[in-house]
């Protein structure tokens, strides 16, 4: 079987950040604000893109130190450009430096960690919570599956007709294998299920997702791949030690 690599970012590039903040990052609010109130000196974005939480959050915590990692450099170029009081690094969430360990009293990741499969999962999740303070706030978001399966998924697009690369994005874990790797770490998950309060239309790219109505939800997201998304917040407190 061939490799499958990320690739679908281009978009956060051509776009720039929205006008209005995204409905994930007004839900994560929600989530910190009863968690953390205004209590934080220092967040982590892994896999930032171009820096569009750390703005977000920017203007909710005052004075805190904003750092993004991601692997592709052109969006960090973007963050920096957008955002220049955070620090933008390149690095793998499978491979954090030491420099951030314990850094952090809030880590976010939103969006990434579909992209990574069963060999790789183990160690996305020791890299948020090594560079977490203890008594620091993990907050995930990504789609679960609630069935008791993992879904490891490749896909290819027919740009121009023919096929191009197998590409990763779209892995489904179940939930209890999250909280199973978590409990592993020493500390618990918390799930709240993200719901998208308004239609999202059918765009060119067939990977970006939309809404249509099932027999269960009116706003059920879904995309090319014909999968039903269901995203969750993972919410994860480090114990003090
Ligand atoms: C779906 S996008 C989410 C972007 C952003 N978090 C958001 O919510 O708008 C996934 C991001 O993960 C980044 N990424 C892919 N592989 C990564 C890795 N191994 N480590 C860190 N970031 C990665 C991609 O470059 C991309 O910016």
């Amino acid at each position: 079987m061939s490799n499958a690599t990320y690739r679908n970012h281009q978009h956060y590039i051509d776009e720039g950040w929205s006008n209005e903040p995204k409905e994930t990052f007004k839900s994560l609010l929600n989530i910190l604000k009863k968690r953390i109130g205004e209590d934080c000196s220092s967040v982590l974005d892994v896999g930032c893109a171009a820096g569009e939480l750390l703005g977000f959050l920017s203007t909710e915590f005052k004075e805190c130190e904003l750092v993004g990692v991601d692997v592709t450099q052109s969006l960090l170029d973007v963050g920096s450009r957008l955002l220049p009081e955070a620090q933008f690094t390149r690095a793998s969430a499978l491979e954090l430096p030491a420099s951030l360990f314990e850094k952090f009293d809030l880590v976010t990741s939103i969006g990434c960690m579909s992209i990574f499969n069963e060999l790789e999962i183990n160690a996305y999740w020791d890299n948020l919570y090594r560079v977490t303070k203890p008594g620091g706030l993990i907050v995930v978001l990504s789609p679960l599956n609630e069935f008791g399966v993992d879904a490891m998924i490749r896909h290819r697009k027919r740009p121009d007709g023919s096929p191009g690369s197998w590409e990763t994005g779209w892995n489904i874990f179940s939930r209890e294998t999250i909280e199973e790797l978590v409990a592993d770490l020493g500390a618990r998950l918390e799930l709240q299920r993200f719901q998208i309060p308004f239609d999202i239309p059918r765009r060119e790219d067939p990977i970006r997702t939309w809404t249509m109505q099932t027999q269960y939800r009116d706003l059920q997201l879904t995309n090319g791949l014909k999968i039903m998304i269901d995203h969750y917040f993972m919410i994860v407190h480090k114990p003090q030690k």
